[in-house]
């Protein structure tokens, strides 16, 4: 195994407007794309090429990753002029991937996880494919797996829409965590040149046949689909990394960043390369900030992200939102969001001077790319 297929295709209409300028694949998880997370965790585990799957926005992807050299890992390309369903881009990659056994994943989950040891545990079992699952309080949103708990066996397979509860009543159940192994077998499931779906008419064939099983993942896993599910997929990989450094490293700050002595930052934060933080600043706890930010003053940041490029002017407060990269954020703006919902500004947002954004309990305040905020929204 050498190799694998990434799927980075979807529209990410859940994670709008931050997916209007950002493909999702490429949204930043502690300050680097979620696929080049995976890439890194893929290329850990041994593997020297992979296959990008793209569709939307194709042209941003390659311009980010070109062949793979920044990463040491040979990128390879499939186009889908409309997206052809996740196993339907698997099809296409045939070519790529049809001499040995490969990891397959969704390019919209965070992992941190032994990936050598999936492929152990698939090489022991030898089905066609090895699905990793989490188990989850709430399985209502993903692929529910039914497993023979001693053989490690799939029974059942059932995509979000095909799983009623028990009695109606939410449990815990493992989930498909979007990571699968698979061998060269898998593509004469897969019916060419046709939109296909690999959770719903691959996977439940296969198990059928009883040669896909279920590999519990023991590390650390989030999907991210949904705004908030970015502020903890943020939160829970940088305390993942945290733990993994020196016992006394609270915050991943870069060596660059210049902090002043008079600002406090309160574990766990990341403050990524070029970072520039002014006088009596109050940051975290839970901040991740890019790369090449600038905040004056007095800011109060808690429970946020604020991707590259971005201007915070003097007295600013920012909690529970997240601020996309080149946003210009003036003076005395109060930027404020709840548990329920979230302050989202998408890339190229001004805000001016005096303004509160404060999200409403029922539903998150959205500002779209390049607009320029005049009015205190609430
Ligand atoms: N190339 C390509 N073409 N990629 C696609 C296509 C396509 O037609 N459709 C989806 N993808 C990519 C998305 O970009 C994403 O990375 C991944 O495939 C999964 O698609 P989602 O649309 O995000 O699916 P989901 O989150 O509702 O459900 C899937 O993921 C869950 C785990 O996060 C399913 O696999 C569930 O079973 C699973 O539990
Ligand atoms: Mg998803």
């Amino acid at each position: 195994m050498t190799r694998a297929i990434i799927l980075s295709g979807g529209w990410g209409t859940r994670l709008r407007p931050l997916t209007c300028t950002i493909p999702k694949t490429l949204i930043p998880i502690v300050n680097k794309p979620v696929i080049e997370r995976q890439m890194l965790l893929l290329k850990s585990a041994g593997v020297k090429e992979i296959v990008l799957a793209v569709s939307v926005m194709d042209d941003v992807i390659k311009r980010y990753f070109k062949e793979g050299e920044n990463l040491g890992i040979k990128i390879h390309y499939t186009l889908e002029k409309h997206p052809k369903g996740t196993a339907g881009a698997l099809k296409l990659a045939e070519s790529y991937l049809k001499d040995d056994n490969f990891f397959m994943l969704n390019g919209d989950v965070v992992l941190n996880y032994d990936m050598e040891d999936m492929l152990k545990f698939h090489e022991k079992y030898k089905g066609i494919g090895t699905i990793a699952g989490k188990t989850v309080e709430d399985p209502s949103r993903f692929g529910v797996l039914i497993a023979n708990n001693e053989t490690h066996q799939l029974l059942e397979f059932l995509e979000k829409d095909e799983y009623s509860p028990p009695n109606g009543k939410i449990v815990p159940m493992p989930i498909n965590a979007g990571v699968y192994l698979l061998e060269p077998e898998i593509f004469s499931f897969i019916e060419p040149n046709k939109k296909v779906s690999i959770e719903r008419e691959v996977f439940p064939k296969v198990a059928k046949e009883k040669k896909l099983f279920y590999y519990p993942i023991s590390g650390i896993w989030n999907d991210v689909g949904k705004p908030h599910d970015l502020i903890q997929a943020n939160i829970l990989l940088m305390n993942d990394l945290i733990k993994s450094l020196d016992g006394n490293v609270k915050n991943l700050v870069d060596y660059s960043a210049d902090i002043h002595p008079s600002s406090e930052i309160h574990p766990p934060c990341t403050i990524g390369e070029n970072v520039v933080i002014h006088g009596n600043c109050k940051i975290g706890p839970n901040v991740v900030i890019g790369d090449n930010v600038l905040i004056e003053n007095n800011a109060e940041l808690s429970n946020c992200l604020i991707y590259n490029e971005v201007y915070i002017s003097n007295n600013v407060k920012i909690e529970k939102a997240i601020i996309a990269d080149n946003c210009n954020i003036r003076e005395n703006v109060i930027i404020k969001g709840n548990n329920e919902n979230l302050v989202i500004l998408a890339s190229y947002v001004e805000v001016i001077s005096n303004l509160e954004l404060i999200a409403p309990k029922t539903i998150s305040l959205s500002v779209c790319h390049h607009e320029v905020v005049r009015e205190s929204m609430k």
